[in-house]
């Protein structure tokens, strides 16, 4: 990705994965839009980065599952294109699909597939026209193994990234779905779900899913997994008989 006066757009920019990236874009010359809900964090990274890198960084406070949010942020991208994209916002669900409110699945669904698949629809005519943009579009290593409806919306993000990298190459846009495993960020928390039970090898920090992926989409890859252990046990689960790979996919969400 080039240097310069381009702008990234980060959903979910206030906390955790898209904190950093609105970090490690900065730190690569970008100028920033902040989408988020929470105005006051959004104003405190937006005074952080200013202060540290005297880039321009606009706010957007707007929550992406409401018409009005999302319409916001769609505006600003159809009006001014940017370089990059970062779809990233997003939460996970505790109870059992079955247990679940079906008003909260909706939600889910619409926040992991929905919104991503309209900011992308507004993104994309600025990056063709200008022959150049990159779209990092939040995964997880949950879109590999069945595993609920976060593994279901998750799979729908790698396969339309896949799809969307190879038909805008040509126009010198790339589309690359980060994958990561268990991430230290407020994501689980936020959900209530208890993780004891995952060992401490299998966390990972948001520095490193981040400048990973960013390397990744640099070289035009349609999908990142970030770090070497959870490239090993994705490259294991396709050998693995089914059987195996769900059950160890039962863990967390
Ligand atoms: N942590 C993990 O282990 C892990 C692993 C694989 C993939 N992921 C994926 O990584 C992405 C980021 O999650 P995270 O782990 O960084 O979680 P996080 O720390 O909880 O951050 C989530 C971000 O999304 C924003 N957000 C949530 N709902 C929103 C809405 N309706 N409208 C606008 N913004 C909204 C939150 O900001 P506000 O509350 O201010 O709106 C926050 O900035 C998600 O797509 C998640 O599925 C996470």
């Amino acid at each position: 990705m080039a240097r310069g006066d381009e702008t990234a757009l980060v959903t979910g920019a206030t906390s955790g994965i898209g904190r950093e990236f609105a970090e490690q874009l900065a730190q690569r010359g970008y100028g920033l839009v902040l989408v988020a809900r929470d105005a006051e964090r959004l104003e405190r990274v937006q005074s952080e980065l200013i202060s540290r890198y005297a880039l321009p960084v606009e706010v957007i406070v707007a929550d992406l599952l409401e018409a009005s949010g999302l319409e916001s942020v769609e505006q600003r991208l159809a009006a001014r294109p940017v370089r990059v994209l970062v779809n990233n916002a997003g939460f996970g669900l505790k109870e059992p699909f079955e247990a679940q409110p079906i008003e909260q699945e909706d939600r889910h669904l619409d926040i992991h597939v929905r919104v991503p698949m309209r900011l992308m629809h507004a993104a994309l005519p600025g990056m063709v026209a200008q022959g150049a943009g990159n779209i990092i579009n939040v995964a997880s290593v949950a879109a590999f193994t069945p595993r609920g409806s976060y593994g279901a919306v998750k799979s729908w993000v790698v396969s339309f990234s896949r799809w969307a990298n190879n038909r805008y190459r040509a126009n010198g846009v790339h589309v690359t779905a980060v994958c990561p495993g268990f991430v230290h960020t407020e994501f689980h928390q936020r959900l209530g779900a208890g993780l004891d039970d995952i060992p401490e090898w299998m966390w990972l920090e948001p520095g490193q899913v981040v400048a990973e992926g960013l390397a990744d989409a640099g070289r035009g890859r349609s999908v990142s997994i970030p770090s070497l252990r959870y490239k090993a046990l994705i490259g294991l689960s396709r050998l693995a008989p089914s059987a195996i790979t769900q059950r160890a996919a039962a863990r967390g969400r």
